[in-house]
């Protein structure tokens, strides 16, 4: 055997192109130690004889994690679908082992069953075309076994293996058997799986995992390994409509113009009709061009550039399909989501959602039921916690193609960014598109934003003030204001306790509220810039994530941050409405500072002590800041 560690990039490549006129199917194991996953997949690594040859297989029973280890080695090639996760530098915890049968090549991912287990799974099943359920024999279907099945079907894997192990516990017993795959067939009855295929077995003993077992001679099905060799791969995909989410744009001189990417769905051969979407214009496939030469027909799973008869204007992220059978375009969906990160979900933030090459801002609006996995439950939730799946409602900024996830899960599975972080936060499966904006247009108006601030002879602009309550922002806010009016310009100032008065009414101060409070806030002072004015926002708007949502509401230039940055303790001294006090005094929850995080802006283009000015000095470097800016 030799060191796993001397692996490259080149030995994978290697064993690949060795194995390439092999089918792959790539699987999951879902089951805990106690159920004997490991043992069982050991088994199955040790018995399949084809295993250990080389340096490829070494690395397949080294028990490899992503991103923890740092090898040379690229799993990319072997695991490309986690590609873009693993971009995004999500901490998971999958080990991905890779063994051969005479038949096929496998890539099994295997998670560990800690209370991370969701996140894992949903990572690791990604790419699965079939499930191996385990369970005890002894004990029957549990409630994680109907978890892992939920989760599975979510994941749209639709091929089922119930491995029931330790069967030499209960002497192989054909009726203990029975009794389980019948309770398991019942419980997935609404789950959408094509086949679910028991089989009784021992991963200790190696009863039916490799071949049939004297020891059972009542069950007439096959093997767990001859399970793996019959199950269907691949083909599916090549029956749905022709899909080509364009990875990039190759052109290379002025003669050459091709669309580069991987085939998801169906197949395509020169002279078929394509559109592009979301632009909807139509041509002919010319040629379809790749490293070996020109093809007559490509099929899912290719990576292929495709040159058009026509002229059309594609950039990277649209979709070139099947003009006959359409990608659906929305802005609005309903999706189902796994959530990924110890921040919760906060309906209203601004994320970055990617599908496929795609990447677009968005935001869940509105979560309709988390699911609870272990009794598939429906149940009210504000936000969502590590590990929580739910059924939401998802907008984003720009009309993206897309195909339901049931019936394409290229087209329609996505992840969430942070995009402060920059880290994966969730993972989701869209449903279907809501119509709701759909007849909504945006309607033409003749005198425009220059128009309006040309007559009040100024440039409008947002000035966002934050800081910590007490901190001065609205005094600084209001002296600013009378300034500005003495000197001639149209100005409004949007205070927090005001808003929170009329528009924001029905608002409190968790977590979930702020951020629809700064989105509401923000929205309208977009709206007041849009009239021209000079506008003042004074909201404690704590989180980051927020403010730059609201920055990036309008155009460069017209957002001004102004941090009033006076410290806790002077706020809590000063205490003018007595909230610290209160909040101390555990009167007031959730009190900005003492339990509810502020977080300071790093970069704001005025930072003004709040401690050590006078509130009419600090409106006056405003001012001076604002001639400067040539807002005045
Ligand atoms: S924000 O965090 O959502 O931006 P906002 O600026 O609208 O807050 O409102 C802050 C004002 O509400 C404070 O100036 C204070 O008078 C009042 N308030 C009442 N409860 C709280 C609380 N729990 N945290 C912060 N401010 C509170």
């Amino acid at each position: 055997m030799l060191d796993a560690t001397s692996l490259r990039p080149e030995d994978t490549e290697a064993y690949l192109l060795q194995q390439s006129d092999k089918e792959l199917l790539r699987f999951i194991t879902c089951g805990s130690v106690d159920d004997g996953k490991s043992t069982l997949i050991g088994r199955l690594l040790f018995d399949s004889k084809q295993l250990f040859e080389d340096q490829l297989a070494a690395l397949g029973q080294d028990s490899r994690r992503w991103g923890t280890t740092g090898e040379e080695m690229d799993l990319a090639l072997l695991v490309d679908g986690l590609a873009a996760e693993r971009e995004q530098g999500i901490t998971i915890d999958v080990a991905y082992r890779f063994f051969a049968s005479e038949k096929r090549k496998f890539i099994v991912a295997d998670t560990p069953g800690h209370e991370q287990y969701t996140r894992n799974m949903v990572t690791g099943a990604s790419t699965a075309e079939l499930a191996v359920i385990l369970v005890d024999a002894r004990k029957g279907v549990l409630t994680q076994t109907r978890r892992h099945a939920f989760l599975v079907s979510l994941l749209g894997i639709r091929q089922v293996v119930l491995a029931v192990n330790k069967m030499d516990l209960v002497d192989f017993d054909r009726g203990r058997f029975e009794e389980i795959v019948s309770d398991f067939r019942q419980f997935a009855e609404g789950l959408g799986f094509e086949s679910i295929i028991g089989i009784p077995l021992s991963a200790l003993t190696g009863d039916n995992v490799i071949s049939a077992s004297d020891r059972t001679d009542w069950y007439e099905g096959p093997s767990l390994l001859e399970a793996l060799d019959t199950a269907r791969v691949g083909r599916e995909q090549e029956e749905l409509p022709f899909r080509l989410p364009v990875q990039w744009v190759n052109r290379p001189n002025l003669d050459f113009r091709g669309y580069s990417g991987t085939i998801t769905g169906g197949r395509i051969r020169p002279g078929d009709e394509i559109v592009v979407l979301p632009s909807a214009r139509t041509s002919k496939v010319e040629r379809i061009v790749t490293y070996d030469g020109e093809l007559d027909e490509a099929v899912a799973g290719q990576a292929v550039t495709l040159c058009l008869e026509d002229e059309v204007d594609i950039s990277r992220g649209d979709v070139i399909a099947a003009a006959d059978a359409r990608p659906e375009v929305t802005d609005q969906f309903a999706a189902h989501l796994v959530w990924m990160s110890d921040q919760p979900l906060l309906p209203g933030r601004k994320l970055l959602l990617q599908l496929g090459p795609k990447q677009v801002s968005a935001q869940v609006t509105e979560i309709k039921h988390a699911v609870n996995v272990n009794t598939m439950e429906h149940t009210a939730a504000k936000q969502l916690e590590l590990n929580e799946i739910a059924v939401c409602n998802v907008s984003t900024d720009q009309p993206i193609p897309f195909g339901p996830y049931k019936q394409e899960r290229e087209g329609g599975g996505f992840i969430l960014i942070d995009r402060i972080s920059n880290i994966t936060v969730g993972c989701g499966m869209i449903d279907f598109p809501l119509r709701r904006a759909s007849n909504v247009h945006w309607q033409e108006i003749a005198v425009d934003k220059q128009a309006r601030a040309a007559l009040k002879s100024q440039q409008p602009a947002i000035l966002w003030f934050t800081g910590l309550s007490g901190s001065g922002k609205s005094t600084v806010a209001n002296a600013l204001e009378k300034k500005l009016h003495l000197l001639g310009h149209h100005s409004y100032l949007l205070d927090g306790d005001n808003v929170r008065h009329g528009l924001n009414r029905d608002l409190g101060f968790t977590d979930v509220d702020r951020v629809e409070n700064i989105r509401r806030v923000a929205e309208t002072a977009k709206l007041f810039v849009d009239a021209g004015l000079i506008t003042l926002v004074s909201f404690i708007s704590p989180f980051r994530s927020e403010r730059r949502m609201a920055r990036d509401l309008v155009e460069d230039g017209e957002f001004i941050e102004v941090f009033v940055d006076t410290p806790l303790e002077i706020c809590e001294a000063r205490d003018p409405k007595g909230l610290y006090r209160k909040a101390r005094a555990g009167q007031l929850a959730n009190f900005t500072g003492i339990d509810s995080p502020y977080e300071a802006p790093e970069a704001p283009e005025m930072r003004l002590p709040g401690a050590e000015e006078e509130p009419d000095a600090m409106a006056d470097r405003i001012i001076d800041e604002l001639r400067r800016r040539g807002v005045i």
